[in-house]
């Protein structure tokens, strides 16, 4: 959700900012700009609404915009349409301040009255322009652009990370951080500042992560960094390990097939971040003791997030026997959940950035549970905040939807359900090799599913027409019916539920008619049969379907229309492979229907906004 990307140094400023927007693109964006100053002359503003073709169209990929100084911005619409007056940067009317800000000013209402009061006009409908505006006034009442920024955070509330220009100090870039992700990095004789790593990984792979109310100025010659207090403070620069090729097509018509298939990679290296020497490393605080006190765990995330958490409860409960909880994050921070020191409360989240999970997380630690993060992105909020961390190790992740985090994610709650069973003696230790052994082989059995995937391509062409789809099944198989569900509505725009195949008959079988695609999942043994019952119910109400069921279960042959099969596992895990046909479908989907695949309409990668 918005990006924003910064440089100063001595090459053309312009193309990197172009560059840097469009490694940001997978943020999700509506609208664009950037302010590019000249040494001795004004500094100029250009945006355009839609696409970042549009503003690199304008500006002759950045050929026309001449100076080594800039900001530059992708909005995601919050307050205001998308338009070229909305899109950042903003400025004083004199162009004394020129900012971009990604964040929302959640008292921007009574702060524009205020200013308005004071004599300031507003031209957008944005909070943005009222976090301009307002450093301009301070700016005329302190002595420096650093005492002004100073005060803006003092005075606001929200989340933002900005970029400001103070024409009074021509050679620096200022930043400011609360609750937006920012990073800087240098490279020789240059500065960069980017929301995201991805954008700045062509020129450095060294970078500082901004905290929550700290400051900086970025210059040629260095990055100095500051408290709210104005006092100097020093920070260490992290090295990021990935390459910028990971944040690269390679040849893939969009990232998110990639990344489908980056999964068997993605799965071996976050099983070999957590298992050493055949041992599962826990966090240091969640000793066996722990575990053992453990009363309830909670799993909190959104979207894909929360179906992993769907998927590790009936893990965790039947491994260790504990009991699992799973929240929608959103509904969580807004409860009053009965948290204690006996609860661990899980935060599971890709970017490490989603404002409900955060707000979640904020909220568990202060009723005193312990909290652990689940997060891919390293340094980011959630990571940082969490009492402990584990990391998945997917990579970058660039398509909107998800598909490497999500199969990641699932590892890991596997390795804490099998560490909990362990330790609360709920498995032996015979049981727990054969667990580990058989996730090892996961990566092998998601390859054979991959070099099948032609037959799923000529399925979906023949379904790419459908008005609405339903996912069913039971158990495990409808936590994953609930992430088939969501990867094909968010990439196809076709209506598509999720539900647990046994509900159906209670309201929701009234929408089966003839030509409804139904998608049965059918992976646990226990829970075939009756599954296979519910698919027969809707297939004589004239849905046509389509079963993803594990080798060896050709009885949905006579049933089905069409089935794929996947390779058998430990039914705990089998998700972590029926999951990629419903992937590949929403994606064959989504392409034979036109849609921007990676980019779909109004979503954002990163959902830094409540
Ligand atoms: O970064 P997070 O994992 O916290 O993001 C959570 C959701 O926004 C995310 O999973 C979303 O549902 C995806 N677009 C699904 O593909």
């Amino acid at each position: 959700m918005c990006g924003i990307v910064g440089y100063i140094g001595k090459k053309q400023a312009s193309p990197i900012l172009l560059g840097g927007l469009e490694r940001l693109e997978y943020r999700g964006y509506d609208s664009a700009g950037l302010a590019v100053k000249k040494d001795g002359a004004e500094t100029v503003i250009v945006k355009a609404k839609g696409r970042l073709r549009a503003l690199a169209e304008k500006t002759d990929d950045g050929a026309s915009v001449k100076g080594c100084c800039g900001i530059g911005h992708t909005r995601w619409a919050t307050h205001g349409e998308p338009s070229e007056t909305n899109a950042h940067p903003h400025c004083s009317d004199d162009k004394r301040v020129i900012a971009v800000h990604n964040g929302i000013i959640e008292n921007y209402k009574p702060l524009k009255e205020k200013l308005e009061k004071a004599g300031y006009s507003f031209y957008s409908q944005t909070d943005s322009e009222v976090a301009v505006k307002l450093l301009d006034y301070y700016l005329k009442k302190e002595e420096s652009p650093l005492c002004a920024l100073a005060r803006f955070m003092l005075r606001v509330r929200g989340s933002y990370a900005l970029a400001v220009l103070f024409s009074d100090e021509p050679d620096k870039i200022f930043v400011a951080r609360k609750d937006s992700p920012l990073l800087l990095g240098r490279g020789e004789n240059e500065s960069y500042l980017a929301s995201d790593i991805p954008a700045i990984l062509p020129y450095t792979h060294s970078v500082y992560y901004m905290e929550n109310l700290e400051m900086a100025t970025l210059s040629k010659s260095g990055i100095t960094f500051y408290n709210i207090d104005k006092e100097e403070i020093h920070k260490t620069p992290v090295k990021i390990t990935f390459s910028a090729q990971l944040a690269e097509k390679n040849g893939f018509e969009h990232f998110m097939m990639k990344e489908i298939h980056e999964q068997p990679q993605a799965v071996e290296d976050t099983l070999n971040e957590s298992i050493k020497n055949g041992v599962i490393c826990l966090p240091e605080s969640l000793s066996t003791a722990r575990i053992q006190a453990l009363k309830t765990v909670y799993i909190v995330g959104c979207g894909s997030a929360y179906h992993v958490g769907v998927c590790a409860q009936y893990v965790i409960e039947d491994l260790a026997k504990i009991s699992v909880r799973v929240e929608l994050a959103s509904e969580f921070r807004y409860r009053a959940p009965s948290l204690d020191t006996n609860a661990l409360v899980i935060v599971i989240s890709q970017s490490g950035e989603t404002a409900d999970s955060l707000g979640a997380l904020r909220l568990a630690k202060q009723a005193g549970a312990k909290t652990l993060a689940i997060v891919n992105v390293v340094g980011s909020s959630i990571a940082r905040e969490a009492d402990e961390v584990m990391y998945t190790r997917a990579g970058p992740e660039i398509a909107v939807a998800t598909t490497k985090a999500y199969s990641t994610q699932l590892i890991v709650c596997y390795l804490l359900a099998i560490a909990f069973g362990k330790a609360r003696e709920q498995i032996e230790k015979t049981d727990c090799e054969r667990l580990l052994a058989e996730l090892f082989e996961l990566p092998k059995k998601m390859h054979r599913i991959l070099e099948d995937k032609e037959r799923l391509q000529w399925f979906a062409s023949k379904y790419a027409n459908a008005n609405a789809l339903f996912v069913i099944g039971r158990g495990l198989d409808y936590a994953c019916a609930l992430e088939g569900g969501l990867k094909t509505k968010e990439i196809s725009y076709i209506h598509a539920e999720a539900y647990p195949a046994g509900e159906l008959k209670h309201g929701t079988i009234s929408l089966i008619e003839d030509g409804t695609l139904v998608v049965g999942v059918l992976t646990q043994e226990r829970l075939f049969e009756k599954t296979v019952s519910n698919m027969a119910e809707v297939k004589s109400r004239g849905a046509e379907l389509f079963a993803v069921t594990t080798y060896g279960n050709y009885e949905t042959e006579s049933l089905a229309d069409f089935t794929f099969y996947i390779p058998r596992t430990d039914e705990h895990f089998a998700v972590s492979l029926a999951v990629i046909p419903l992937q590949l479908t929403a994606y064959y989907i989504s392409v034979a229907r036109g849609v921007d695949v990676d980019k779909p309409r109004n979503l954002a990668k990163s959902v830094t906004v409540e």
